[in-house]
């Protein structure tokens, strides 16, 4: 069987830049509060009306730019985002009419924080069994419109960003390089310590008034902050020895660990506890905040762009979020 391998890795930002003290207009918080716990100077917010796809497609056209690849050439499209432009159909679809191509499959994978690694794996398996030569992924969110920005909502306001990031995925006749493996999990009875309650199909209507109002509303995220941070900084470590293990590699190997950006925080626990030097693991949630599927791929962009990766190298992607779900992949650049 063949490998698979990313032929091209494209992103956007929304040019908006929100600092923490921007935030200080709509709630009580402070620069100095988001910064010790989250490591978060500042995020992107798109303007209002840029939804997931059209970010989505921005990344996907740097992607398959890089890829030297035109859009009637890819045979599949995959879409990771929890927040989709419309319930349905799938922002997928909604990408597709953007590349200006029909008729290849299209579908999203609603998987938060690990979207982009469970996406890789389906990409992966399909290209490994030659169903497909040329899958697109995005990960794309829009965060801004979705979250509680005055003060009861802080906890999980501060640490969201936009942001989507793209890769196409191809095959490499080297079984020793590319997408070495994939490592998927998830863990649903903890679905309620992170998770967004409504709309919700358990009520008719959809959404009540009671839903959108007053102290318990529920169409804002909500999140239990510490037990998520004990999950993470266990789950991370454990899955990138899994990938590790799985290929006969140790730390000592890695070049790149390129996590989720979930907290920085985490990273930096993450990393010592794996006895990663700071050059070896990447970060830029310093700018961009959490932007959960596209965190990953909008990380690779920039660390292929700064040379910290380079031909031949063992690089690590881990990811730990909502579900719970978390998720590995080691590949050889
Ligand atoms: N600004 C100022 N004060 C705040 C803010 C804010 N934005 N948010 C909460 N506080 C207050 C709290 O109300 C609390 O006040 P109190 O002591 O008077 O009750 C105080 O700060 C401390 O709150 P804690 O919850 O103890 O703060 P903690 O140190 O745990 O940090 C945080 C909170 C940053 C959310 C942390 O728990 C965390 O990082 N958890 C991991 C969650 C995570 O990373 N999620 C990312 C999304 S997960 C994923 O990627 C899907």
């Amino acid at each position: 069987m063949r490998n698979s391998r990313i032929l091209g890795v494209g992103h956007h930002l929304p040019d908006r830049v929100v600092t923490n003290a921007d935030l200080q207009e709509y709630m009580d918080t402070s620069d100095e509060w988001v910064q010790q716990r989250t490591g978060i100077r500042e995020r992107r917010y798109s303007d209002g009306w840029t939804g997931a796809a059209d970010m989505g497609a921005i990344a996907a056209h740097e992607a398959m730019d890089r890829a030297g690849l035109p859009a009637r050439d890819l045979d599949c499209i995959i879409f990771a985002t929890l927040s989709p432009d419309v319930d349905m159909p799938s922002s997928a679809c909604l990408l597709q009419d953007r590349l200006g191509i029909g008729g290849i499959p299209a579908f999203d994978v609603r998987n938060q924080c690990s979207g982009f690694l469970y996406s890789l794996a389906v990409a992966d398996t399909f290209v490994k069994t030659g169903l497909y030569d040329r899958v697109l992924i995005v990960g794309s969110e829009v965060h801004s419109t979705g979250i509680d920005l005055s003060t009861r909502g802080r906890e999980v306001a501060v640490i969201f960003g936009d942001g989507a990031g793209a890769v196409v995925v191809g095959p490499e006749a080297d079984p020793r390089r590319g997408v070495l493996s994939t490592h998927l999990h998830a863990e649903g009875k903890f679905a309620e310590k992170l998770w967004l309650e409504c709309a919700t199909s358990r009520a008719r209507p959809r959404l009540t008034e009671d839903m959108i109002i007053g102290d318990e509303a529920r169409i804002f995220p909500k999140m239990e902050g510490r037990y998520v941070f004990r999950h993470a900084v266990t789950r991370f470590p454990e899955v990138i020895r899994e990938a590790l293990d799985a290929n006969g590699c140790t730390t000592a190997d890695l070049a790149l660990l390129i996590p989720h950006q979930a907290n920085l925080r985490i990273s930096q626990m993450v990393a010592a506890g794996l006895e990663l030097p700071d050059e070896k693991v990447f970060n830029n949630i310093q700018r961009y905040g959490n932007t959960t599927a596209g965190s990953i791929p909008i990380a690779l962009y920039e660390a292929l762009g700064e040379g910290r990766i380079r031909d031949g190298d063992l690089v690590c992607l881990a990811a730990f979020g909502a579900g719970f779900t978390w998720a590995s992949a080691l590949l050889r650049w």
